[in-house]
């Protein structure tokens, strides 16, 4: 489904009878984790199938009411994105790219037909929410405001088609580092068991049933005293896909950057798309292509790969410095942070806090 909207969606703004108290929101800043709490406010647009996208609205964020016969609730018919708001040093406030989560938000609608909402619109509702909620973005080192736009299938319809009915939501929630040691390498856990995603499935769009089927396995890394899953493909079994919510990086022992290839089955990750591309602003060669597991246990173990890093919005840039399975543990989890992997954190940090040239015109202000 397409676009129907072609004029800009203009907002109606309404406001909470109690918002959180000043002194209350300093707190939660001063201590945010990640994902616990919520902004005052949340967007929320309707769609339908006879009158596209309408009902634009900044509301008191709260509970939503839904039949229990919303298609979301029994098929999974959800994508959402996720996305940052940091604060710069004069107070203003900016977002990363966030055309590109735009678009990504529409690939995803398209997999899992659901309405396609503008890139102009998504920019917007990002902004709304900001206007209202700006002072819930905290300031300092890896604090941002973490902004989750998601959009469901709400149709009280038990028959298996494509809702006539969505809603597209945005929340907003302050949020320190997204591993609770900060930028510390982790081990990850290799699954072997499960996949993340399989042939012609929805491996490349950012809906919540690829992180519900992550779960489990999840459990299993923690259990084993990681703090990430890593799945390989589901027809072999020999190439590695991605983590259980961000991509994967190596660094080789020659300085170049290695990262599976965008087959179908990998999110593609707006992290991924500024390393790659600081990388070779750099000089570097950056190789898109199939990888294997052993490639990364026979790398780690004789030298050939020096580094290994996850990256998203929520992980920014995360070593990574062992990985363990059932039956192996290759590299050390004592092992210190890569160079490159910190030295390429930082030029992406620098850019989305202001505190560097920001030369490909990625930074978003929202707040004017
Ligand atoms: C993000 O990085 O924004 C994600 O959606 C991943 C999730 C694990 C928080």
């Amino acid at each position: 489904m397409t676009a129907t909207t072609t004029a800009p969606l203009s907002f109606t703004v309404s406001h909470p009878a109690a918002p959180v108290p000043d002194a209350q929101r300093e707190a939660i800043l001063a201590e945010p984790g990640f994902g616990k709490h919520f902004t005052d406010h949340m967007v929320s647009i309707d769609w339908t199938l006879e009158d596209g996208w309408t009902n634009a609205q900044v509301v008191p964020y709260g509970p939503i009411q839904m039949d229990p016969a919303a298609s979301v609730l029994h098929y999974a018919q959800e994508i959402f994105e996720g996305l940052k708001a940091y604060r710069h040093e004069d107070g203003s406030i900016w977002t990363f790219r966030p055309e590109a989560n735009g678009k990504r938000l529409q690939l995803s609608a398209k997999r899992l037909a659901l309405p396609e909402l503008s890139v102009e619109d998504f920019v917007q509702s990002l902004r709304e929410l900001i206007a209202v909620d700006g002072d819930w973005v905290p300031s300092g080192e890896d604090m941002s405001l973490y902004i989750r736009p998601f959009m469901i299938a709400n149709e009280s319809f038990l028959g298996v088609r494509s809702a006539q009915k969505a809603s597209y939501m945005v929340i907003a929630s302050p949020a320190g580092p997204y591993f609770a040691g900060g930028v510390k390498p982790v081990s990850i856990w290799l699954s072997t068991e499960y996949s993340r995603a399989g042939r012609g499935g929805t491996g490349e769009a950012k809906c919540g049933g690829n992180y519900a089927s992550s779960l489990l396995p999840q459990m299993e890394a923690a259990e084993n005293g990681c703090s990430q899953v890593l799945f390989l493909d589901a027809v072999t079994q020999e190439y590695i896909d991605e983590l259980g919510g961000m991509n994967v990086f190596f660094v080789k022992k020659d300085g170049n950057l290695l990262t599976p290839n965008l087959n179908g089955n990998i999110l593609h990750g707006v992290t991924r798309a500024s390393i790659i591309q600081l990388a070779k602003d750099r000089g570097l060669e950056v190789e898109e292509r199939p990888i294997s597991i052993n490639e990364w246990k026979e790398g780690f173990t004789n030298g050939d790969i020096v580094e290994a890093f996850a990256c998203g919005t929520a992980a920014v840039v995360t070593p990574i410095n062992e990985l363990k399975g059932a039956d192996f543990s290759v590299g050390d989890p004592n092992a210190p942070a890569g160079e490159l992997t910190l030295s390429l954190r930082e030029e992406l940090t620098d850019i989305q806090y202001g505190r560097r040239q920001d030369r490909h015109g990625w930074m978003t202000r929202l707040d004017a």
